[in-house]
């Protein structure tokens, strides 16, 4: 028998109760909620935004023109320097001139937007939180059943591309020739990304590709629905990326912030622009020579923001490779800072703590 305690008791209530409408944030705002429910507060001293440093308070994280990469050798050179400053100072950077069409980057948004404000029935029909056997899945908040200690205002549906493409089917037909076209292109500027990584660690341009960070390419593409109180709660809380490096598409309502000497620093939404970010992977096989660092976003009152983050990475996939700092990059002065494990492995420990505000990697560090 039921007991009222165990009802009581059971943490998870209102988010299962949130979980089961299927219709995530997006449905509480179509319902005209004038407040934002309990489980989307936020601890206040999470919320406080640390106020830049007056040395800080004007700083934006690098943008980088790639418009001469395969020009000349000394250009290309020149463009290795910047993004090596980059991935080593700020973890981030954003790229103009990066050769994707301005047409297709406004498709995929477009196509976000369409399956987000689609038919809450037709959406419904693709809401699972089996993302380990589903190649695309609906839901709003992946870690709602984690030790997470807040919910997110934010729906979000994600889906593996590469190496085993999804069948069309699959997709629904709202994003589904905007989804194939976009990532086409992901994939190519990814290879170039990981070239361009491996020569800024002196090492051959294909050495990254060749230990498989290329390989796996999992698309997340969010929806954060305007936000009647902005100031309690966030789009998504402070965390860094469980990948090895993420391509990152934002519109122009803005909101992403990175954490740099200890502030928090937006990174302004430019038309036409990507955002690039080193994951923990890449730390992690770097030694700390790239920084994966953390980010978040707030919430909102204007919107709805459309993002499109590409991930390389394979996740919960099945993928036996293990990695460790890579042997080109330790020695006797600089040894090992963390112990050898599989993606899945560190995948799991990232879905079961959830977006709690701490760093994944330090748990494996040595
Ligand atoms: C993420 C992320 C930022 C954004 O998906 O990991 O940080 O702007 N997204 O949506
Ligand atoms: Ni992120």
């Amino acid at each position: 028998m039921m007991t009222k305690n165990s009802i009581e008791f059971d943490p998870y209530i209102e988010r299962k109760a949130f979980d089961e409408t299927k219709q995530g944030v997006k449905g509480l705002v179509d319902a005209k909620i004038t407040e934002v429910p309990g489980i989307f507060h936020h601890r206040q001293d999470i919320l406080t935004n640390k106020k830049p440093s007056a040395s800080v308070s004007d700083l934006e994280i690098p943008i980088i023109d790639f418009a001469s990469v395969h020009a000349d050798t000394a250009s290309r050179e020149a463009i290795v320097e910047k993004v090596k400053y980059a991935v080593e100072n700020w973890g981030f950077f954003q790229v103009i001139n990066h050769s994707i069409p301005l047409n297709v980057l406004e498709e995929i948004k477009d196509g976000v937007r369409r399956f987000h404000e689609e038919d809450p029935e037709v959406k419904k029909s693709f809401f699972s939180r089996d993302a380990g056997n589903k190649k695309f899945v609906y839901n709003s908040n992946f870690d709602l059943y984690s030790s997470s200690p807040s919910v997110n205002w934010r729906d979000s549906f994600s889906c593996y591309i590469a190496p085993d493409p999804p069948a069309p089917e699959e997709i629904p037909e709202t994003c589904r020739d905007a989804m194939f076209e976009y990532s086409k292109h992901v994939l190519r500027f990814g290879g170039l990304l990981f070239e361009l990584l491996s020569e800024a660690l002196g090492l051959k341009s294909q050495t990254l590709e060749s230990m498989d960070c290329v390989k796996t390419l999992l698309m997340i593409c969010h929806y954060y629905p305007p936000c009647p109180q902005p100031d309690l709660t966030l789009g998504i809380t402070k965390h860094s990326d469980n990948s090895f490096l993420t391509l990152l598409l934002q519109d122009n309502i803005g909101g992403l912030q990175i954490l740099h000497q200890d502030s928090w620093v937006d990174v302004s939404p430019i038309h036409g622009a990507l955002v690039v970010n080193i994951g923990d992977f890449l730390q992690l096989i770097t030694n700390d020579k790239f920084v994966s660092v953390e980010h978040r976003v707030l919430a909102n009152r204007q919107g709805p923001r459309i993002s499109v983050a590409s991930f390389f990475s394979s996740s919960m996939r099945p993928n036996s490779r293990v990695y460790g700092p890579m042997k080109e990059l330790v020695s006797e002065e600089n040894p090992p800072k963390y112990r050898d494990i599989t993606i899945k492995e560190y995948s799991k420990i990232f879905f079961e703590k959830g977006l709690d505000g701490t760093s994944h990697l330090s748990n494996i560090r040595i």
